[in-house]
Parts: structure tokens; C-alpha cells; sequence
């Protein structure tokens, strides 16, 4: 028997349905064990207590409360940061970046006096120092490795042997597919709002195609300040999302006074992205050195005398700057060369030159408006995160009749 044609469904129709399915996604993702669904005239208000956990595949995997995880930033997410996210019921990510494996071994011990909750490292694999600190967080056991920047199937391997997990950074679709075949355990989807090396998607679009594609979850990084924002990450696909410049901002952050300040008056319009801050596409605070740069040709013989400047202040024999050189092919050193020689800006700006210093930072900095702690700022997430939610269940009446 021929089946009858459905017939289309109206233009209201279709909204109410759009609505059943945003709620129905979110509540596949999540279960705000405390939260019930409330019509919007019963909605939570902003001084009442947040959810105890709000459960995705990816807290359950990591053993946190919320799905919000602090960027892994070099020398800005340290040992103070990352126990208060994780104490917090988030997961802290220690920022490595360059420093020595003997920095970054005092670094997890004191991360560890700090907090008994899972946490992180992050290492951006083709920096100077990341592989050694890849293996350091090996043999330490730390619960999670972030990798980026390169390959980390030896990490994966490595990490599974004592029940660690590892999450790979991505940009794109064909480095997400290539992290889960080499064996991560969640891959942070960085869009192209995202301060630092943000990719040429952006994060409403990456997300949901990287949550239909792989089967490991998926956190959304780049824009993300608010309970809105994580809340529409999981109504997109994510199972959490992992904030960068609301995190450099927050009290625990060793960005300068000056740069917090500034980065209150600055709009979602005040960051530069370009090649020229360090190899490839990175974002940046808009400052007059960022400016100054961007009208600058790159000088590749300066980059090198500070690279190997760089190389000594963090205990890398210039040798193996050479024998990297012969390895990973002169584009690839000349980046590593180009992203170390903008530390001198860096250092700048932790004297608090805000004119001469650069710093990384996302379009979400026009979102900021306080330096708040840590635990504050995951606690008025998390509550602003019900209040959107009820604010959903107002404007999208249920589905009756089924
Ligand atoms: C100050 C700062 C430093 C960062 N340093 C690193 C880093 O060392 N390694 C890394 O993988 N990403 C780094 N990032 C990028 C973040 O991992 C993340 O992709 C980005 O902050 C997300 O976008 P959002 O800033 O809008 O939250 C840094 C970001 C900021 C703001």
C-alpha cells in the first residue's frame, strides 16, 4: 500500500518542532541532575544556587561535575588556576608551553598539593620543550594530556597503559578525524573566534560537523564566556566547552593587572589575527605592538638570533634547534623559529606594557566586562546556563499531542 504523503509542516509547526529538537539534543547530551525543567515564570534566579553537576560523556569520562575546561595557557594557566578550576568541578589544564620539563615536574606537584580532582597539561607538540613534557606527563601519571600541533598516538598509547586520558586540539575536520584514529579520547573543536592558533571555521559551524563525525566527544573552544555560550555548545553537539580568555582574565591569571583592565575595555572587534604573529594564523589582543607587527615584514634572520636567545633561556642545546631543522623541513622550523621569537612581546607584557607587549586573546574578550576567581566565574556560568535553559523552555511551548 502507497504511503500518503506527509503534509509539510506550517511555518509554526516547524519552529515548535525546531524547539523539540534543540531540547531533545540537549537533553541527549545532558542531565542537569538538579535542574528541572522549568516554564519561564518559575525560572532560577541568578542568586539561587547552580546545578551540583551537569553530567555530558565527557564528564563522566574525566570524572568532573561541570563540562567547562580551562584553556591549557602557557605561562598564564598555572598550578593556581588549574586547582581552582578543577576544585571548582571543572578540569584545570596546566599551560606548559616552552618551559623546561624541570619547571613543569615542580609545576604538577604543586598542582597536585593543590587539588586531589583530575586535571591536565597541555602541550603544544611543536614548540620548543612540548615532547619532553609529553613524556614527563607520562611518567608522572597526569590524568589528562592535551596535546596540539602534532602527532599523539604515542601519548594516547602511553596514557591508556595507566588510565590517563588525552584530548587533542583541533582546527579543522581532517585533524579531528586523524586524533580519533590515533587514539585520543576527546578532541577541543578551535574555531575561528579563538585567541591563539583558531582555525578558519568557525565555532557554530566546527562543532556540530565534528560532533555528527566522530564518535569521541567533542569540546567547543572559541567565544565561549557565558552559560548561553555552553549552553548553546551543547545544543550544538558538544559535551563541553573550554574557555580561554575569560580564564586569562580571571583573578588566578598571571596576565598583568594592565592587560585584565584592558581587556574589560576592549570590544569583540579589538583582536588582529595573521601569519605574521608567529608562523601560522594566530590571534591576538589588538595593542600597538600587535599593529606594529601586522605592518612589519618578518625579519627571518632577527627571528633566528632571538630563537636561539629563546633556545638557552629555556634549556634547549642549540644543537637540537639544528637537528629539528634538518627533521621537521625549514617551513616547519622557520614557524617554531617565528612563534618563539614573539616571546620577547610576551615578556613585555608580563611588566604590563600593554602598548609594547602582546598577548593571545579571542574575539570573546568584547564579552568580558569583570576579573572575577575562578570558582565564581564556573559558578555564574553554570547558573546562567539554567537561566537560558528556562528562558528556552519558555519561548518554545512543549509538543502536544505525543
Ligand atoms: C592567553 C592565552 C594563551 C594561550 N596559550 C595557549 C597554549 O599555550 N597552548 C594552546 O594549545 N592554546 C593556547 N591558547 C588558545 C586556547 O587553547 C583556546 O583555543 C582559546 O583560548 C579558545 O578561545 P577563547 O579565548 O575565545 O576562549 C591560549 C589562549 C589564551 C587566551
Amino acid at each position: 500500500m502507497a504511503v500518503p504523503p506527509r503534509a509539510l509542516p506550517s511555518w509554526n509547526e516547524s519552529l515548535v518542532l525546531g524547539a523539540h529538537r534543540v531540547r531533545e539534543t540537549i537533553y541527549r547530551q545532558v542531565q542537569w541532575t538538579e535542574l528541572r525543567v522549568l516554564p519561564f515564570l518559575e525560572a532560577k534566579s541568578m542568586q539561587q544556587a547552580p546545578a551540583k553537576t551537569i553530567r555530558t560523556d565527557f564528564t563522566d569520562l574525566m570524572g568532573i561535575r561541570f563540562p567547562i575546561i580551562n584553556a591549557g595557557m602557557g605561562w598564564v594557566s598555572l598550578p593556581k588556576m588549574v586547582a581552582a578550576v578543577s576544585n571548582a568541578g571543572g578540569l584545570g589544564i596546566l599551560g606548559a608551553g616552552v618551559q623546561p620539563p624541570s619547571v613543569v615536574a615542580d609545576q604538577i606537584r604543586e598542582i597536585r598539593e593543590l587539588t586531589e580532582k583530575p586535571f591536565g597539561i597541555n602541550c603544544p607538540l611543536a614548540m620548543p620543550n612540548a615532547v619532553d613534557n609529553a613524556k614527563l606527563a607520562l611518567k608522572e601519571q597526569v590524568p589528562v594530556i592535551n596535546y596540539s600541533m602534532g602527532r599523539g598516538d604515542w601519548i594516547a598509547e602511553g596514557a591508556t597503559r595507566y588510565g590517563g586520558k588525552t584530548i587533542a586540539s583541533v582546527n579543522s575536520v581532517k585533524l579531528a578525524r586523524s586524533a580519533q584514529e590515533r587514539g585520543a579520547d576527546a578532541i577541543i573543536a578551535t574555531g575561528y573566534e579563538a585567541a591563539g592558533h583558531a582555525g578558519e571555521i568557525g565555532t557554530f559551524v566546527l562543532v556540530p560537523r565534528l560532533a555528527e563525525l566522530l564518535d569521541i566527544p567533542v569540546i567547543a573552544a572559541g567565544g565561549v564566556t557565558s552559560g548561553a555560550g555552553l549552553l548553546g555548545a551543547l545544543a550544538l553537539g558538544a559535551s563541553g566547552v573550554s574557555l580561554g580568555t575569560r580564564f586569562a582574565t580571571a583573578t588566578e591569571s598571571t596576565w598583568h593587572e594592565n592587560f585584565k583592565k584592558a581587556a574589560i575595555e576592549r570590544d569583540v572587534h579589538d583582536t588582529l589575527i595573521s601569519e605574521k604573529f608567529g608562523g601560522s594564523p594566530n590571534r591576538l589582543m589588538r595593542t600597538e605592538q600587535a599593529e606594529k607587527i601586522l605592518r612589519s615584514q618578518v625579519n627571518p634572520f632577527h627571528a633566528l638570533l632571538y630563537s636561539f636567545q629563546i633556545a638557552r633561556e629555556m634549556d634547549i642545546p642549540l644543537t637540537r634547534v639544528a637537528l629539528d631543522a634538518v627533521r621537521q623541513g625549514p617551513k616547519r622550523v622557520f614557524e617554531m623559529i617565528s612563534m618563539a621569537s614573539m616571546q620577547r612581546y610576551n615578556k613585555l607584557s608580563f611588566e604590563g606594557d600593554v602598548g609594547q607587549g602582546t598577548v593571545h586573546a579571542g574575539q570573546s574578550i568584547g564579552l568580558i566586562h569583570d576579573t572575577l576567581e575562578v570558582a565564581e566565574i564556573i559558578r555564574r556560568i553554570i547558573t546562567e546556563a539554567e537561566d537560558a535553559l528556562a528562558r528556552l523552555n519558555g519561548i518554545f511551548p512543549e509538543r502536544s499531542g505525543e
